[in-house]
């Protein structure tokens, strides 16, 4: 497939050469896209200011039945896109069109949300005032989006930036362009106007500093790792870039002695193994109460043991290969550290490296402890490492003993424990007796080094609105 940049309504092959995308699950070219730089954002950027003069004009009713043709145009599509998303980034086909209704909610969401960005008019202390507040769009925002949900993270940022009046410059990632590619290309059917949607592929440091830099440019909306997220926050200070940033996790997992032991199996099995693990919210440590560690360790090992793993294209298959050989990497560094520190292999603990396709196989390990790499640092790869604990203050205490706060979890059937765990983890996103709480309605990201803002819900519509405050003399 050859991917193209979409710049001012136009398909374009400018850039310095091209990126070749593969297939992580046979190593093979998938596709190419331009490899974009300076010259393409800036021209990218441009469009989208001159779009926003009559862009930001339109009523929100013509902006969301646009936004609605472009939900319609994916759905209908939805097995074709999804397939270009497994042959770039390996999830399975069935996860893969998944995410792309998952795609599509957000924008149904936003385009009927942004009908109700009321301002509100303010009783005033003195006689003779009016207080109004306006809710007006932000102006031109830029988009970097990640390689392990291709659709969502980029719909998740679009479509509420388009319904709340602003246009739009996408960069997604070098790994995955392509499902991007297609996604533009259904909604430039959809009929968005020329400039208001613009997507750039190519050098992320190049398109990045544009980004940051670029006078027009009013906000920048980023999904990835906290590194990169500190280093495009240092270099939006000068121009105080209006930010969102979603950025890494490292998800604790709390199972208590009275939890429902099948929706706790469920549940670990939902966040740990969805997407073989490559997702900011994917649990990444599991502390399991010590009179059931047992017990629940042997359920979940029966039931990872049952996955299959392969090619996303092949029937049945759960677990596809990890995008990269750093991700497979980090999964087998994660595994041979913990081993090395005492821990035992239950199930997985291997995988398969070969002719560029990284294969790791599903891992439940025991008797882990906090000192290990897979308990404090996000390993993004399929390994589920079982830690003991005995109180909740420790559980609690242990769970938010990192730097970072995206999603947790846990799981009781009482009351007063949830309400106690779940108002002292320090997390954006809590799951309780629910591994998988991400949704379209309820808004999505992290507290401490995971980030600053959030997406999704009535938050993820502000993110793309100003305030604005006007006092009226009479
Ligand atoms: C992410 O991994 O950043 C997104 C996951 C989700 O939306 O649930």
């Amino acid at each position: 497939m050859e991917g193209k940049n979409y710049i001012n309504g136009e398909w374009s092959t400018a850039g310095d050469g091209v990126i070749e995308v593969m297939n992580p699950a046979t190593g093979e070219k998938f596709g190419t896209v331009p490899n974009g730089g300076e010259t393409e954002a800036s021209a990218a950027v441009d469009a989208a200011a001159e779009a926003f003069k009559s862009w930001s004009k339109t009523t929100v009713y013509e902006r969301a039945s646009l936004l609605m043709k472009w939900h319609d145009l994916l759905l209908e599509n939805k097995q074709e896109v999804a397939e270009i998303m497994t042959k770039e980034m390996g999830k399975p086909l069935a996860e893969a069109v998944g995410e792309i209704e998952y795609s599509a909610s957000f924008i149904s969401w936003f385009a009927e949300e942004a009908k109700r960005s009321n301002g509100r008019l303010i009783p005033a202390s003195k006689e003779g005032k009016r207080i109004q507040v306006l809710k007006q769009p932000v102006g031109v925002v830029v988009s970097i989006t990640p390689w392990n949900f291709p659709a969502a993270m980029m719909a998740r940022k679009m479509a509420p930036a388009l319904a709340a009046g602003c246009t739009f410059v996408a960069k997604p990632a070098k790994l995955t362009p392509l499902t991007a590619v297609r996604m533009y290309e259904l909604a430039e059917e959809a009929g968005f106007p020329k400039g208001v949607i613009n997507l750039v592929t190519g050098s992320a440091s190049k398109i990045g500093r544009v980004f940051t830099s670029h006078p027009a440019v009013r906000k920048l909306t980023f999904t990835g790792s906290t590194e990169i997220g500190k280093e495009l926050m240092k270099q939006s200070a000068d121009s105080m870039l209006n930010l969102s940033l979603e950025l890494g996790g490292h998800a604790p997992i709390i199972v208590c002695e009275d939890a429902n032991m099948d929706l706790a199996v469920e549940g670990v099995m939902a966040s740990k193994f969805r997407n073989a693990g490559q997702t900011c919210v994917c649990g990444n440590r599991i502390y399991v109460q010590r009179s059931i560690v047992e017990e629940f360790s042997q359920r979940l090992q029966e039931a990872t043991a049952k996955l299959k793993v392969g090619n996303g294209m092949d029937e049945g298959v759960q677990i596809g290969p990890l995008v990269d050989q750093d991700g497979y990497e980090k999964s087998a560094r994660h595994v041979q550290d913990a081993v090395d520190k005492g821990a035992k292999v239950l199930v997985g603990g291997d995988g398969r490296a070969e002719n560029g396709a990284f294969f790791y196989n599903p891992t439940v390990l025991i008797n882990a402890t906090q000192d290990m790499l897979v308990m404090n640092e996000e390993t993004f790869g399929p390994v589920a490492p079982i830690m003991a604990f005995d109180t909740d203050e420790e559980a609690v205490r242990l769970a938010n003993d990192t730097r970072f706060g995206l999603a947790a979890y846990f799981f009781t059937d009482s009351l007063t424990r949830g309400t106690y765990i779940a108002e002292n983890l320090e997390y954006g996103i809590v799951g309780w007796n629910d591994g998988a709480p991400s949704s379209a309605q309820a808004p999505f990201g992290g507290m401490k080094e995971s980030g600053i803002g959030r997406e999704g819900g009535q938050e993820g519509l502000d993110a793309f609105l100003e305030t604005k405050y006007i006092s009226i003399k009479l």
